[in-house]
């Protein structure tokens, strides 16, 4: 497949898609199996009767002995933190990555990420006593960061600007297909005592084992390469990934953004300056917001849901494999949306598909769901129905833009540390909705679905008004084509932005 893409100035730059390149793109793209697995799988573990035996003992009692209420059943704060510290140590590993990308480059970073996810694997699988527990989380975690900080930069890097959004969400469908393996092998290792946990999580490092064998064999960016003071070797690495001779005037571009890039001796300064805010305020909140559409409360309680609606026995399984394929198959829909239809489009018809099944599900559980007892056949039914239909629109939207737009709208010179700042906003409420929904829907009960609808509307006003569309355009001219031709963030702009880009 062979195409031409516009440079900022207009001219077109050609690209060919070669099986290197697509093999580059899916190796990296292994960094999103790391974190989808680690994230399928936590939940699975600390329910296990053997491993909160082990490393629990005052859980599991409780648990032998808990009151059975719908809304309540796993509500235990030291199990969630257990779960969640990983997303801090992945918070604070994201700026050390966000060094690593910038002085050894992103090829190595995910090199690094892999190693660490691997001793994770191997320290946790192991894990003779609570500590060594934690510790192989804590390396989880620093591979998660390390891996979610370098892999979407360079899918976005690496990327043709016509395919970019495509590239970039192999990450998020690596992630989904993650998930799902860890439901499997949660389900599969739950009848093997007393070590199926020590199987599930060792079995993390088969994903982390493939990306390190990736890493060895994918180029590393132009960008990056140049930045480093690298030129010749990032005009070879453009010639591999565009898989055409002629880079010249993509060439030109990568070198423009490079000097900018160089003059920036500190990226944290400058990335607090005024004109570096829209994209900062952009990366973050998207993040934020990915989190408060409640998809991990969705993906954690869809098993407790789908049993109390009235799924007997298998009803976690049936209800992981279901939510779990309807995310996979929904991001494929991404995929060949994205760089189409673009990216704004895909967030407001997720809006309101996520809206209208929140509040369904909210009013079906508030008006029908006791405390004790479950729903009648035909309801449950419904119930599965708008679970399907919401963590489906989250597939094709919040979720893979969550990663793509972050990765795509800053810089050069603030790139790799405005975008730590968006992982890590991105960990911290992952670990605040893990750490409180548990309470929460104990509290709040159905209400909690409402909650989350809220947050959805606000979300959707945000992208009405102030999310640009990067849609097509090269990811070295974002300052020029998309934040300064904006009616609100063009306020930002200043001067010395101005001065930069007139340059070229
Ligand atoms: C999010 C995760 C979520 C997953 C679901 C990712 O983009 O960051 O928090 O569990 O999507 O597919």
């Amino acid at each position: 497949m062979t195409s031409v893409e516009p440079s900022s100035s207009g001219q077109p730059f050609g690209s060919k898609v070669t099986v290197y390149v697509v093999a580059c793109w899916i190796f990296a793209a292994f960094g999103g199996l790391m974190f989808g697995y680690d994230i399928g799988i936590s939940g699975g573990v600390t329910s296990m009767d053997d491993f909160l035996k082990k490393f629990f003992p005052a859980i599991y009692e409780r648990k032998l002995h808990a009151k059975e209420n719908n809304y309540c059943k796993y509500d235990d704060q030291l199990l969630q933190l257990f779960t969640s510290s990983l997303y801090l140590a992945a918070l604070v590993a994201s700026f050390g990555a966000s060094k690593a990308c910038n002085v050894l480059g992103r090829k190595p970073t995910i090199s690094l990420a892999s190693v660490l996810f691997t001793l994770g694997a191997v320290v946790s699988g192991t894990a003779p006593n609570k500590v060594l527990l934690i510790i192989g989380r804590i390396l989880f975690g620093i591979g998660v960061g390390f891996g979610n900080e370098s892999v979407p930069l360079f899918l976005s890097e690496v990327a043709p600007m016509q395919h970019r959004g495509a590239v970039n969400i192999l990450f998020q469908l690596f992630v989904t297909i993650g998930i799902l393996i860890a439901n499997l092998v949660n389900y599969a290792v739950s009848t093997i005592h007393p070590n199926g946990w020590r199987i599930a999580l060792g079995l993390a490092g088969v994903p982390a084992i493939f990306l390190f064998m990736g890493s060895l064999i994918i180029t590393e960016t132009p960008s990056s390469l140049i930045e480093r003071g690298k030129e010749f070797e990032g005009k070879e690495a453009l010639r591999k990934i565009r898989g055409v001779d002629d880079v010249e005037s993509e060439l030109e571009q990568i070198k423009l953004a490079c000097e900018i890039s160089r003059q920036v001796k500190h990226p944290y300064k400058k990335l607090f300056k005024r004109a570096s805010m829209p994209p900062l305020i952009i990366g973050i909140s998207i993040q934020v917001f990915q989190q408060f559409t409640g998809i991990n409360a969705i993906m954690f309680y869809a098993p407790v849901l789908f049993q109390t609606v009235g799924f007997k026995g298998n009803g976690s399984l049936l209800s992981a494999v279901i939510t779990g394929v309807v995310n996979v198959l929904s991001t494929l829909v991404s995929i060949v949306a994205v760089d189409r239809v673009g990216r704004r489009k895909l967030l407001l018809q997720a809006c309101v598909q996520m809206f209208i099944s929140m509040v369904a599900i909210g009013s079906i559980l508030l008006t029908h769901l006791k405390p004790t007892g479950s729903l009648d056949k035909g309801l449950a039914a419904v119930v599965v129905v708008l679970v399907c239909m919401f963590v489906m629109s989250f597939a094709w939207s919040w979720g893979p833009m969550g990663w793509l737009i972050p990765s795509e709208t800053f810089p050069l010179e603030t790139r790799t540390a405005g975008f730590a700042f968006a992982v890590s906003a991105n960990m911290f409420f992952t670990f605040v909705i893990a750490q409180a929904f548990l309470s929460m829907l104990c509290n709040m009960r159905a209400y909690i679905f409402f909650f989350f609808a809220l947050w959805i509307l606000i979300m959707g006003l945000f992208v009405v008004f102030l999310l640009p569309e990067t849609k097509g355009v090269p990811i070295d001219s974002m300052n020029e084509r998309v934040w300064k031709k904006h009616p609100v963030w063009r306020k930002f702009m200043g001067k010395e932005v101005v001065k930069n880009y007139e340059m070229s």
